[in-house]
């Protein structure tokens, strides 16, 4: 028999039932006992020895002793808010996703900013890309948005992932630096790197050093899809403008601030929201047809590549606006779980190869950075409409499932739940065709590293410019190799001749003509020349 679902409209009040306020009561054990001396521990005569019959000591000093979890691997230090998502105007045409097809519908979010390579006590106004992660909590299940305030990525496959950020995190042996680009290991992997070209314009640009968390665009970097009730795909770019628009500050700003006030970023968001300034962004989508795919002189399944906007512009659907701080960080902003796999019918994947490592990733390390199988039932995480599957036990499993089985098919019970047809919103992917062989391998259409990075640079104003230069040659001045250096500037060589002169300049040295296919990795023995963008001299 199915079950009606009763969904909870709104995720506060959801929360709500989990939220303790403890003004005006008794203080208690753990098992309710009220306590009527948590400040003295029991012991033998006033000078002790301490008992250890004392249960109050132990509960609270071994809740105490277990109080830390593992900070997360990636994005450590992070912000939160929960907020408000309405779209404009029905998108049918574009997806069945319903929260994007009724004006009317208000869906709750919860949104955590981050910076990427600090633990979660470093500067907020570290020069580093911010997580732009967005968890939807709409009628047909969560929705992850999981970006970055940058619409492109250092890497192109996900099997590079774990090694882009043991280069950039502190090095090994001594934990330094803490939350800084400025580091041998960063530039050492960056300059073997030529794929990183684009997205080292953007984390070098007064994009890494934004003014307010308020004020930063968002990107869903990979190309997703949308799929209509008619089954019709059209590819999708995800972007967040900000109303108050993009800002940073300048890099001796954001070392004073630093300094002075490292929580800068975060007492900003906080106070903003509770003074009624409610932080806001439009979503834009940028929508390519399925049939155009190839129209483009780069791929869209390459993370490393943006659809300029002239070529497609963005539509703005919706507003989302952060109005309430959470109650409490770690229940919340520290135990919220993102997963660029979360979706919900209408919203598709696409074979970008770093997007399909990502789809492996996020969950697999929530099970051990949330101690188990069942984070997904910590309120944070949880959806606003019923959960039923077969899934069962596990370490902190809180739900009570009713019935003698848990399995289906199931002609004992008959209370299994049952699949739902696509017409009941049971989510069906996107029927693509594929025929290939089995390869490890990159495609050609994913080779050309520096158009794009030549774009972004030229695209910048004369400060803006400078901006750039100046930030690869504080960044790269702190590099202690100077074989790192050279490479590196060989390699914006690519990007920039001018460019890497200035750099080279700044630093006193000169600019070494590296033929691509000779940088390390990134290009094959026999890979065809004229696949690349010419060594300019
Ligand atoms: C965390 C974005 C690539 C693995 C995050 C977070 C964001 C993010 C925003 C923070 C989530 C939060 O606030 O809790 C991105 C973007 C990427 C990217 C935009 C590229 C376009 C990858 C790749 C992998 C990966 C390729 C692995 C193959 C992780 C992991 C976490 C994380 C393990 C920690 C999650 C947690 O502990 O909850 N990422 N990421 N990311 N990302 Fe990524």
């Amino acid at each position: 028999k199915k079950e009606t679902p009763k969904p909870i409209s709104d995720k506060a009040t959801q929360l709500e039932q989990h939220v303790a306020d403890s003004t005006g009561q008794y203080m208690t054990t753990d098992q309710g006992l009220k306590i009527n001396d948590d400040q003295n521990s029991l012991k033998a005569g006033e000078r002790g020895a301490t008992l250890l019959e004392d249960f109050i000591l132990r509960e609270k000093i071994t809740h105490f002793d277990h109080e830390r979890i593992p900070e997360r691997v990636v994005h450590a230090r992070g912000s939160g808010a929960h907020g408000i998502f309405k779209v404009y105007e029905d998108q049918s045409a574009l997806t069945k996703a319903h929260f994007l097809c009724n004006p009317d519908i208000e869906t709750p979010v919860f949104v955590r900013i981050s910076t990427v390579a600090g633990s979660r006590g470093s500067t907020d106004l570290a020069r580093d890309v911010r997580g732009f992660a967005v968890k939807f909590y709409t009628q047909e299940g969560n929705f992850d948005l999981v970006g970055n305030n940058m619409p492109v990525f250092f890497i192109q496959d996900a099997i590079k992932f774990p090694d882009l950020v043991h280069a950039v995190k502190p090095e090994p042996d001594n934990e330094m630096p803490q939350a800084a680009s400025a580091h041998d290991t960063f530039w050492d992997f960056i300059s073997f790197m030529p794929e990183a070209s684009h997205m080292i314009m953007w984390q070098m640009s007064d994009r890494a050093i934004p003014r307010s968390l308020r004020m930063m665009e968002g990107f869903g970097v990979h190309t997703f899809r949308l799929v209509n009730a008619e089954g019709v795909s059209h590819f999708v770019k995800f972007h967040w403008k900000p109303l108050l628009g993009v800002h940073s500050v300048a890099w001796d700003e954001a070392q004073a601030i630093s300094g002075k006030d490292p929580d800068f970023h975060r007492r900003d968001l906080w106070e903003a929201i509770e003074s009624g300034a409610f932080p806001e962004w439009e979503l834009g989508v940028q929508i390519v047809p399925e049939e155009d795919e190839f129209k483009f002189d780069f791929d869209l399944l390459d993370p490393t590549k943006l659809i300029p906007e002239e070529l497609v512009p963005v539509q703005r659907i919706g507003k989302m606006t952060l109005n309430r701080n959470p109650d409490n960080f770690f229940a919340e902003t520290e135990q919220v779980a993102f997963h660029v796999g979360h979706v919900v019918p209408g919203i598709d994947f696409t074979n970008d190869p770093l997007l399909q490592g990502r789809l492996f990733s996020y969950t697999d390390t929530q099970l051990i950075r949330l101690g188990g199988p069942n984070f997904h039932e910590i309120p944070i995480n949880r959806p606003v409409v019923p959960v039923h599957n077969n899934q069962r036990d596990g370490f902190m499993r809180q739900t009570i499932n009713r019935g003698k089985t848990s399995y289906g098919p199931n002609g004992i019970a008959n209370n299994d739940p049952q699949q739902a047809k696509a017409k009941d919103g049971g989510f069906v992917s996107y029927n693509e065709r594929i025929d290939a062989r089995k390869i490890r391998a990159r495609s050609r259409s994913f080779f050309d590293h520096f158009s794009q990075a030549k774009l972004f640079f030229n695209s910048q104003s004369e400060p803006e410019k400078n901006h750039i230069i100046d930030a690869f040659s504080f960044e790269l001045g702190k590099v202690k190799s100077v074989e790192i250096r050279e490479r590196m500037l060989g390699l914006l060589n690519h990007t920039d001749p001018k460019l890497a002169s200035e750099i080279a300049f700044a630093l006193g040295l000169h600019v070494p003509k590296i033929p691509l296919p000779e940088m390390n990795g990134s290009v094959p023995a026999d890979a065809d020349p004229a696949d690349y963008t010419p060594v300019q001299t």
